[in-house]
């Protein structure tokens, strides 16, 4: 509540009084209710070239306090990349922090080149132009992050993250239907409002190794606990985002069911009426959701989720969390929407046609018993190949499986065939459990990662190289 409240007083500080704390040094946080959009400096048709620099800067993450950050063009989180499918993306990085970095646009299909994984690193000073194509069929919603070795989990915790959306050259849903994006993160603080990383070597960087870090303090768009606003009877669409470290959400709001519409590639075929969503690390959700009686508010909430081995499962697991306030306005009733029935339709591959079927088995931190190596190629394949992953996690704790590159479609999980198609790049792997996924090297030769995204894992190794030959 007390957190609530000075969330709110910094963003009633009037604009005059805002330049003033900004010249003292600290900058204000920027505190509309999602990030900006990333300017579009070209003047060609079905182009967005844009600027993105990553630098030091100073900002009030937690309410009330200043942090050291690292920012996309000083925000966190960066800047929103909006494109359309189809779209050329142009992107001017410049790499303004103490340290290498990348820029890796997680879920979307491009070349190798311009993936921003480990293999192509931009030291401290150095500028990087990335481009690649939208391709249709892949409007989604996607996001933005350095992927450099060993430091991923540290340079997304300092702040570097970001929305990417893809906008459909025909969307499905109705026009009236606004977008709200919300990008979900944790973090934790000391108290002067360092950002916490723990030496590795202490009690509790041996927890947030294990588990993956972390923090008490949750954010939407940055912000502890804003609210969003709608009409009784107002259908809205959220696109959501996990961009934390390891911490999987698992939201509903409370008293309500909601409509998920898609997942990280994009819409599904058919609407799904749920009453909560898993989102993994890395994960991404599409929403409806309504608003209630007027002048009523309801809480979407963060719902316990046991994703730990028990020896290091942290005491208050079990608690539920406050994510943000739906407040339901006034204003007379907003007019009914239909939402179609069928959104599109998706191509189921076909398992009878795999080329290869692999086994993927997830131990606690390495992959088939190995630790990343990018000079090993773990998997060798070739452009057009069709194949099946049996991902398997033999221990006690859940990793959430993420492939660079290519979008896959799950088969079944523990066996139990998934009861709709949709194009993934985020799977939860349930501790103890196993699931079948397949998948279409559609274009674009090179290495790819495949990884554990629980960013500490990342870090310690817990990485495959995919290699797709011509
Ligand atoms: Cu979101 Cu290899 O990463
Ligand atoms: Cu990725
Ligand atoms: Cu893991």
């Amino acid at each position: 509540m007390v957190l609530a409240l000075s969330a709110t007083a910094v963003a009633s500080i009037s604009p005059r009084d805002a330049l003033l704390i900004r010249s003292v040094a600290p900058v204000v946080r920027d505190v509309s209710s999602s990030p900006p959009l990333l300017a579009n400096i070209s003047k060609l048709p079905r182009t967005v070239e844009v600027n993105l620099t990553a630098g030091l800067t100073t900002l009030i993450l937690q309410p009330g306090v200043n942090s050291e950050v690292f920012a996309y063009n000083g925000h966190v989180p960066g800047p929103t990349l909006d494109v359309r499918e189809g779209d050329r993306v142009i992107v001017h990085f410049k790499n303004e922090l103490p340290e290498p970095t990348t820029v890796h646009w997680h879920g979307i299909h491009l070349p190798f080149e311009s993936d921003g994984s480990p293999f192509h690193p931009i030291k401290s000073g150095e500028s990087h132009t990335y481009e690649f194509t939208v391709r249709p069929g892949t409007a989604g919603t996607y996001w933005y992050h350095p992927h450099p070795d060993r430091r991923t989990g540290f340079a997304i915790g300092k702040g570097l993250f970001g929305a990417i959306v893809v906008h459909a050259a025909h969307d499905p849903l109705p026009a009236s239907i606004s977008e709200k994006l919300l990008i979900l993160s944790d973090n934790r603080f000391l108290k002067d409002g360092t950002i916490d990383f723990p030496d590795a070597v202490s009690q509790h960087g041996g927890i947030d190794e294990e588990n993956g870090r972390e923090g008490p303090v949750l954010f939407v768009n940055g912000r502890v606990m804003p609210s969003i606003s709608i009409r009784s009877g107002e259908v809205q669409r959220w696109r959501i985002i996990n961009a934390s470290a390891g911490r999987i959400f698992r939201i509903a709001l409370a008293g309500q069911t909601m409509t998920q519409i898609g997942t990280d590639g994009g819409l599904f075929e058919k609407p799904v009426e749920v009453q909560e969503v898993l989102l993994t690390t890395g994960e991404r959700a599409e929403l409806l959701v309504r608003g209630g009686a007027r002048g009523t508010r309801t809480v979407l909430q963060n719902l316990p989720y046991d994703r730990y081995s028990p020896n290091t499962r942290p005491a208050d697991w079990k608690v539920t969390r406050e994510l943000l306030t739906l407040e339901t306005s006034n204003a007379p009733p907003a007019a009914a929407v239909t939402i179609p029935p069928t959104l599109r339709t998706i191509e189921a591959l076909d398992t009878t046609r795999a080329t290869a079927v692999r086994t993927v088995v997830f131990g606690q931190g390495i992959i088939n018993g190995k630790t990343m190596d990018m000079s090993r190629v773990d998997v060798s394949t070739h452009v057009g190949a069709t194949e099946i992953w049996d991902i398997v996690n033999i221990v006690g704790m859940d990793h959430p499986f993420h492939l660079h590159g290519f979008q896959f479609q799950v088969i079944d999980r523990d066996g139990v065939r998934e009861p709709y198609v949709a194009w993934k790049d985020m799977l939860n792997i349930p501790k103890h459990s196993t699931a079948r996924i397949i998948v279409r090297y559609d274009d674009y030769p090179g290495k790819w990662m495949f990884h554990c995204h629980i960013l500490d894992h990342e870090d310690h190794g817990m990485m495959g190289v995919l290699e797709v030959l011509k």
